[in-house]
């Protein structure tokens, strides 16, 4: 039996595609490359001396996913596959609302028709709004702010929905906080296609002299260095989180709400200093105005994970900070295309 990994080129979930393959599971990955490179998929192999099966395969296209169905024995899907850039999100809702929303709606038809009914899905912290007190539990309350968030908010719950009309889907919504890394070998790692709008990503680029300097979005709140805290996350403590989901989602039936995050909230400047020190480099960064829709501090509370799922982070911010670099160092072009 195999695993579908839908979007599994992409930053995630190529990391998970080495994770799965190393346990001894085998992948077979749909993509429309849309924002993603097939040497992804290479260079997962390469790490793991595996083979990924590949169908360039938009999750729109039922046919090509039935088709998919067909030619392997599929025993569950981890559903990446989305677009994820918040900004562009307001910009172009209805592109968003169907790439992700209606992708969703073709793939679990298709998953329904072939009798393949256990999904974990890519949620997002993003679905707890503007929460007012942390650490984020999972039984909180959750809200959108951008057409992004609706879409996560929104598969949540036809999930939930499926579940309820048929008791014999199992599902797992993780919930990321804010990944970032590579994997210890430099093969893969995050490639923007443009300008970067994450922090990690961003930091990399000014550390390769790619951008000249980097804005800190605002040195005004309310927090100890006045810049906004997050949970950053290793990508290779989240793909390992997606194993430990898989296995409850074969074991059991329901539907199962988990934080994937440390736990521990580091604010821009700690970031930046602790890329500096990980890697001897420094940063060239200037103060600037707050970026519109931040929330000032998100940090999970990963406990539920580690006692429904047995999991939780092991990487630290220096290895996060050493292998962001790493990657970039070693790919000073990403994939190259
Ligand atoms: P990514 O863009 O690197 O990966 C997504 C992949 O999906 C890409 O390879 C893209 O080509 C593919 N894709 C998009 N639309 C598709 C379609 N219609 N058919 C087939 N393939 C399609 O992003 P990522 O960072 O790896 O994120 C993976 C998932 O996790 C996304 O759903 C994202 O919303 C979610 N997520 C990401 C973050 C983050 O910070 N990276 C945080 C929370 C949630
Ligand atoms: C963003 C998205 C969120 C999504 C997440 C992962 C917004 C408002 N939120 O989260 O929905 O789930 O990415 O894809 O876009 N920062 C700078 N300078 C920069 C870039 C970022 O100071 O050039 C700061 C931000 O203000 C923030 C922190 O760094 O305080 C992290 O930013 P980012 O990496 O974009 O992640 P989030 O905003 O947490």
């Amino acid at each position: 039996m195999a695993i579908l990994v839908t979007g599994g080129a992409g930053f995630i979930g190529s990391h998970t595609c080495v994770s799965l393959l190393e346990t001894g599971h085998e992948v077979v990955c749909v993509d429309n490359l849309s924002n993603s490179s097939r040497t992804a998929l290479d260079r997962v192999q390469a790490i793991t001396g595996k083979t990924v099966k590949f169908y360039e395969c938009d999750i729109l296209d039922k046919p090509m996913l039935s088709k998919v169905m067909r030619e392997n024995a599929i025993d569950a899907v981890i559903h990446f596959a989305g677009l994820k850039a918040v900004g562009e999100s307001v910009a172009l809702p209805l592109k968003y609302y169907h790439n992700n929303i209606t992708g969703t709606l073709c793939l679990l038809e298709v998953m329904g028709e072939f009798g393949v009914k256990k999904i974990v899905f890519s949620s997002s912290a993003t679905v707890y709004g503007k929460a007012e007190t942390v650490p984020l539990t999972e039984d909180m309350p959750t809200s959108a702010y951008s057409p992004y968030g609706q879409t996560k908010l929104m598969i949540e719950q036809i999930l939930k929905d499926l579940y309820v009309s048929d008791n014999e889907w199992s599902v797992s919504l993780l919930r990321y906080f804010n990944p970032i890394g590579a994997h210890q070998s430099g093969l893969i790692g995050e490639d923007p296609r443009d300008i970067p709008n994450n922090l990690m990503p961003y930091i990399t680029k000014v550390a390769a002299g790619k951008l000249a300097q980097l804005s800190v979005f605002g040195s005004d709140y309310p927090t100890p260095d006045g810049t906004c805290i997050r949970d950053y996350i290793h990508v290779a403590d989240l793909a390992e989180g997606h194993l430990k989901a898989l296995d409850k989602v074969r074991r059991e039936r329901g539907v199962f709400i988990h934080n994937l995050g440390t736990g521990t909230g580091y604010s821009v400047l700690d970031v930046i200093k602790a890329f500096e020190t990980a890697n001897d480099i420094k940063i060239n960064y200037r103060l600037a105005d707050r970026r519109p829709g931040d929330v000032t501090i998100c940090y999970a509370d990963p406990a539920k994970a580690k006692k429904e799922l047995d999991w939780e982070a092991k990487r630290d911010i220096v290895q996060m900070c050493r292998d962001a670099w790493n990657w970039q160092k070693n790919n000073p072009d990403g994939y190259g295309d």
